[in-house]
């Protein structure tokens, strides 16, 4: 593995154990205090006894939420790169359909996709609009294209 895949998924593994601990935490002071009402909010109900356990039941304890939330994004091979999609989508559309002057991702191959946002980040040229993409393309790491490039091929191709 390169360096900057191994530090890119410590990190996510830190951010994960952070909000383990916090889930954890905040359990632990939810069970402590369960029984305790909450003054000075007299509109807000306290759920404790047969409610917080029918909430446990209903929901999972806050723990086992923030573990599946974690399990969930753990198992997401482009949780690493939904956040940025989110600013390509604004031109290039929600499903890679393209809008206007923005081309079409959508069934593009990976190998496309990576070639061309490979080009762009060295400021080659692939399109006569390529100057746009230059600015989005610099700011991604050759991880961040692989994955963009899985993610376009194995989820827009329809
Ligand atoms: C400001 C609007 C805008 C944003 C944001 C944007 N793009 Fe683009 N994209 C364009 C335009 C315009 C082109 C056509 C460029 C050219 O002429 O080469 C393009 C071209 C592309 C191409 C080449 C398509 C082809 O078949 O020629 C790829 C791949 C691509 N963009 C991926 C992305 C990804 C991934 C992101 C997010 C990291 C992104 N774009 C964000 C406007 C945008």
């Amino acid at each position: 593995m390169e360096k900057g895949t191994k530090r890119r998924i410590m990190r996510n593994e830190s951010f994960y154990l952070v909000l383990a601990i916090c889930g954890f935490m905040y359990g632990l002071i939810m069970h402590n205090y369960s029984n305790l009402e909450y003054k000075g909010y007299p509109r807000a109900q306290a759920c404790y006894g047969e409610c917080y356990e029918q909430y446990v039941a209903e929901n999972g304890t806050v723990v086992e939420q923030l573990q599946a939330k974690a399990a969930e994004a753990a198992s997401d091979p482009f949780s690493s790169i939904r956040g940025l999609w989110a600013g390509c989508a604004a031109c290039h559309g929600q499903n890679g359909q393209g809008m206007g002057a923005f081309p079409r991702l959508a069934g593009q191959s990976a190998d496309d996709i990576i070639s061309k946002l490979t080009t762009y980040k060295n400021r080659g040229e692939v399109g006569n609009m390529s100057s746009t993409m230059w600015a989005q393309a610099g700011q991604l790491s050759e991880n961040d294209i692989e994955t963009l490039g899985k993610f376009i091929q194995e989820t827009m191709n329809e």
